[in-house]
């Protein structure tokens, strides 16, 4: 009897001390899958979360004890997977790869493990947060395609420039003679559209930035100043109203003249999008200085008609243009962003349809 009862003890004992153990051990796995920061989840066959870390948990404010044995999309407020989620059904197994995928406002890596054992077949399903990856690549991706351009630009503009100066002299010529008016009309029609040409050989040399910068400590807000002076009859015509939102920033390192241009472009192009709104336009125009980054941030935002979002990565493309063929030439942003870019800062949008459009001049403080 003593015997029995001392073996059952030690049975106990031996469950207990092996309970432990595998409770450590146990333990021991979560530890290591928080440890990671890419999220972490392991889903089965009916996309349930079977195992998940801490990173992933937190997405959505929640531990992972919380959010075992709950569909994952759940978590996304969705009521099926994602296109990209895939698990075995079926007896039909999947292999492992990778996909990059936008998800609510950043870009992820997301790949996918099968696991098969015995009849609990699942998937581990891995995130990595890849935004401003990919936000910098993009950027590295764009500046080669400028500077590439660039070249190519200068040359066809210099070769354009000396037969377009021919063309409009002699055209100049031709009507400054004696014309019936049907020869006169199509002279001028000649004219005109030479001289356009003309502008955008102009643009484009400008574009492919030819002339090196001239580069001094200038006051911003003076600069927007002068830049709304010089374009006030138009902003007037148009019954456009000018809000200024100034701080007092420190001075910038930068090209007068080419910030100028930078401000300008940014108000026809404000002045068109309102046009197209048919509501009472107004441009608000701020500056403020960011102490963390040290930077002098511009702002000049419209009431316009907005950008959609498909055509939004393509807007500061070199020739990208929604205008009817007299109105834009598509190089008005790109020769922003050069500009902007060569002066050490950046341009960003941000824009909804139907209420306007905002461009962030981000500037470094070295003035
Ligand atoms: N403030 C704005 N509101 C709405 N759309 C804009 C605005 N600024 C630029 N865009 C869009 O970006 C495109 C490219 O602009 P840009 O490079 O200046 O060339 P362009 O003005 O000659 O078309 C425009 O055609 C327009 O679709
Ligand atoms: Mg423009």
């Amino acid at each position: 009897m003593t015997g029995k009862r001392k073996e059952s003890e030690e049975y106990l004992e031996k469950q207990s001390l092996l309970f432990k153990q595998i409770w450590k051990s146990q333990k021991w796995w979560q530890n290591i899958i928080d440890a990671i920061k890419d999220y972490l989840f392991v889903l089965d066959n009916n996309y349930r979360i079977l195992r998940t870390n801490k990173a992933f948990a937190n997405l959505f404010g929640k531990e992972p004890a919380d959010i075992i044995m709950t569909p994952y999309y759940e978590l996304y407020g969705l009521e099926k997977p994602h296109e990209w989620c895939v698990v075995q059904k079926d007896g039909g197994a999947i292999s492992p790869g990778s996909v990059e995928r936008k998800i609510n406002d950043s870009v992820y890596l997301i790949s996918c493990f099968p696991i098969f054992h015995e009849q609990n077949d699942a998937v581990v399903y891995i995130m990595k947060d890849i935004t401003e990856t990919r936000r910098l690549k993009d950027q590295i991706y764009h500046m080669d395609k400028l500077s590439s351009l660039g070249t190519l630009t200068s040359g066809v503009a210099h070769e354009i420039n000396n037969p377009l100066t021919g063309i409009i002299g002699y055209t100049e010529m031709l009507l400054m003679q004696d014309q019936d008016d049907t020869s006169r009309k199509y002279l001028k029609n000649v004219y005109d559209s030479a001289i356009r040409c003309k502008r955008i050989v102009e643009n484009m040399l400008t574009f492919s930035r030819q002339k090196p910068p001239h580069k001094s400590p200038e006051d911003i807000n003076d600069i927007i100043d002068k830049t709304i002076e010089l374009h006030e009859y138009w902003l007037k015509s148009t019954n456009i109203e000018i809000v200024r939102d100034y701080q007092k920033v420190p001075y910038v390192n930068v090209d007068r003249q080419q910030m100028q241009q930078v401000i300008l472009n940014l108000i026809i192009n404000a002045e068109f999008a309102i046009s197209e709104s048919g509501q009472r336009g107004l441009i608000k125009f701020q500056t403020e200085y960011e102490n963390k980054s040290k930077t002098v941030i511009v702002t000049v935002t419209d009431n316009g008609a907005g950008i959609p979002s498909e055509i939004l990565p393509k807007i500061f493309d070199p020739f990208f243009t929604t205008k009817p063929v007299n109105a834009g030439t598509g190089l008005g942003l790109s020769i922003a962003h050069g500009i902007i870019a060569e002066m050490g800062g950046n341009i960003e949008v941000k824009s909804v349809v139907g209420t306007g459009t905002s461009f962030s001049i981000v500037l470094p403080n070295t003035g």
